[in-house]
C-alpha cells in the first residue's frame, strides 16, 4: 500500500516544488516593480519642483545660470532657460558652436548692406532711423552649415524648414541699435508668402562687452529680478533684457497660443556700448514660406 501512496504523493510534491518556483518568481518580479516604482517615485518629486515657480519668476534663473559646463572646443552645455511667459520667450544656451558663428559671419561679411526696414506698403526696403544696423539675407538651405541650423531650428520650435525665412545676419557697431518694435505685420501685402510672422529665433554670433541687449519693454513680470540685472545698460533697463551671449538663441513669440497677436512681444536691440554684436535672426511663418 506504501507504493501506490508514495505514487500518489509523488506529483503532488511535484505541483509543490514547481508552484514555489512560480511564487518565488512572482515575488522577484514584485520586488522588481517595486524597485522600480520606487525610483519613479523618487524622481516625481525632483521634476515638480521645477513646476513649483510662478510664472514671470525669474528667480530659478540664477540656479540655472551656474550649472553650465565646457567641451574642449569652448562650446557650453545644451539647456533651456524660460524667460518670460507674457511674451513668450526661452533660451536655448549653446545652440551654435564657435565654429557655426564665425561661419555665418564670415559668409556674410563681404555683403553687408545698411539696414533697412519693410514698408507696410509697398512691401520694399526702405531706410531707416530706427534701425541703424548693417545686414544681408542668407538663402535658406544655401549650404550644409546653413541647412544644419535650420534643421535645429524646426527642431526646437517644432515649427517646419518651410515656414522659416532665410536667415538676416545683423552687425551693430558701437552706437547702433533697432528701436522696440514688432516683428508681426499689420498690413495684407507682408503676409502674402506664408501668412503671419508667429515666432522669432534670435542667435547671438558674438558676445557684446557692453549693450547691445535685446528688451522687451512691455514684458509683464518683475524685470529687476534677473541675475544679470546690475550688468544690464540703462536701455537694458527699461524692460526684460537678454544679454548677448555668443552660440545662444533666443526664441520667442509674436503670436499667443490662441492665434492672436502678441503685443507684449515688443523689443528692440540696444545701443552697443562697447565692443560689437553680429547676430543671425530666423522669423518663422503660420505657412509655407515660398522662396525662389
Ligand atoms: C523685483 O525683484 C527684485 C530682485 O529680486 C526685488 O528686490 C524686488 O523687490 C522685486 N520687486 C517687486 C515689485 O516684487
Amino acid at each position: 500500500m506504501a507504493k501506490p501512496r508514495y505514487s500518489r504523493f509523488q506529483p503532488a510534491r511535484k505541483t509543490t516544488s514547481s508552484s514555489s518556483m512560480i511564487l518565488t518568481s512572482l515575488l522577484i518580479f514584485t520586488f522588481l516593480v517595486l524597485i522600480l516604482l520606487a525610483l519613479g517615485f523618487l524622481s516625481i518629486p525632483t521634476a515638480s519642483n521645477h513646476h513649483v515657480s510662478k510664472p514671470n519668476d525669474l528667480t530659478h534663473i540664477a540656479h540655472n545660470t551656474l550649472h553650465t559646463a565646457e567641451d574642449d572646443d569652448g562650446n557650453g552645455e545644451h539647456w533651456i532657460e524660460v524667460v518670460s511667459w507674457e511674451p513668450r520667450a526661452f533660451i536655448y544656451h549653446n545652440f551654435l558652436t564657435k565654429a557655426e558663428c564665425e561661419y555665418l559671419i564670415n559668409i556674410a561679411k563681404p555683403n553687408m548692406h545698411k539696414s533697412s526696414v519693410v514698408d507696410s506698403t509697398t512691401g520694399k526696403s526702405k531706410d531707416s532711423r530706427v534701425r541703424t544696423s548693417s545686414g544681408t539675407f542668407l538663402a535658406r538651405g544655401r549650404d550644409k552649415v546653413v541647412r544644419n541650423i535650420e534643421k535645429r531650428i524646426a527642431d526646437f520650435t517644432f515649427i517646419p524648414v518651410e515656414q522659416g525665412e532665410g536667415l538676416q545676419v545683423l552687425h551693430y557697431e558701437v552706437g547702433q541699435k533697432y528701436e522696440p518694435h514688432y516683428d508681426y505685420f499689420l498690413d495684407e501685402f507682408n503676409t502674402q508668402n506664408g501668412g503671419q510672422r508667429i515666432a522669432t529665433v534670435l542667435m547671438y554670433l558674438s558676445d557684446v562687452e557692453e549693450g547691445g541687449e535685446t528688451v522687451f519693454p512691455a514684458a509683464k513680470g518683475n524685470i529687476s529680478s534677473v541675475p544679470w540685472w546690475n550688468e544690464l545698460s540703462e536701455c537694458g533697463k527699461k524692460g526684460l533684457s537678454i544679454k548677448p551671449k555668443r552660440g545662444d538663441a533666443l526664441l520667442f513669440w509674436s503670436m499667443k497660443p490662441d492665434a492672436t497677436l502678441d503685443p507684449s512681444s515688443l523689443h528692440g536691440g540696444c545701443p552697443v556700448i562697447k565692443g560689437d554684436k553680429w547676430s543671425c535672426t530666423k522669423w518663422m511663418r503660420i505657412n509655407e514660406y515660398k522662396i525662389n
